[in-house]
């Protein structure tokens, strides 16, 4: 099912989300409905919060490319950013949740170690670089209550919720 998905400034997307103690029926529905609403707004990636859930379960695809189609789900439950490298990598980031055509440069950590639990309860720990090291990071920010538009400076900043404005009003 797909979920709506909220978009920036609603104050949903600023909480910090709980960690899963439980991968109950509850939790697979969750990550199920986050694939189906993920494609659906062919995204590679997003985190539960964007659904209004604040629970830290993220959902990616880093394959699904131009036809959005399934090629690699996979779910992260708990994940938890271990250690980053101090080399940064600058590159044009975008979000479910700031719609409008909005893509701003920012940096993120070159490498980023991680951990994770899979749906079957599975403790991962992950050495990720590029764009899987860019991903996990822009996800876990969210289950911080943290959007990539924080990133940039606050001109910058002040321009994207110009944007976001007159993309909200457009709906409207
Ligand atoms: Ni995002």
């Amino acid at each position: 099912m797909i979920r709506p998905v909220l978009s920036a400034p609603d104050p949903r997307l600023r909480l910090k989300s709980l960690p899963v103690t439980t991968i109950d029926a509850e939790i697979k529905t969750l990550i199920r409905d986050m694939f189906d609403t993920m494609y659906a707004f062919q995204g590679c990636g997003l985190a539960a919060p964007q659904v209004g859930i604040h629970k830290r379960v993220v959902v990616m695809d880093l394959d699904s490319g131009e036809d959005n189609l399934p090629k690699s789900p996979k779910a992260f439950i708990n994940p938890e950013i271990l250690k980053v490298s101090t080399e940064v990598v600058r590159f044009q980031d975008g979000c479910l949740s700031v719609p409008g055509d909005i893509y701003e440069y920012v940096e993120r950590p070159q490498e980023v170690m991680f951990r994770y639990m899979d749906e079957h309860g599975k403790s991962h720990d992950v050495h990720a670089q590029g764009l899987l090291a860019k991903c996990i990071h822009h996800e876990t920010d969210h289950l911080n209550g943290v959007l990539f538009i924080d990133y940039l400076s606050r001109i910058k900043r002040e321009k994207v919720s110009n944007r976001l404005k007159k993309y909200h009003s457009s709906l409207r």
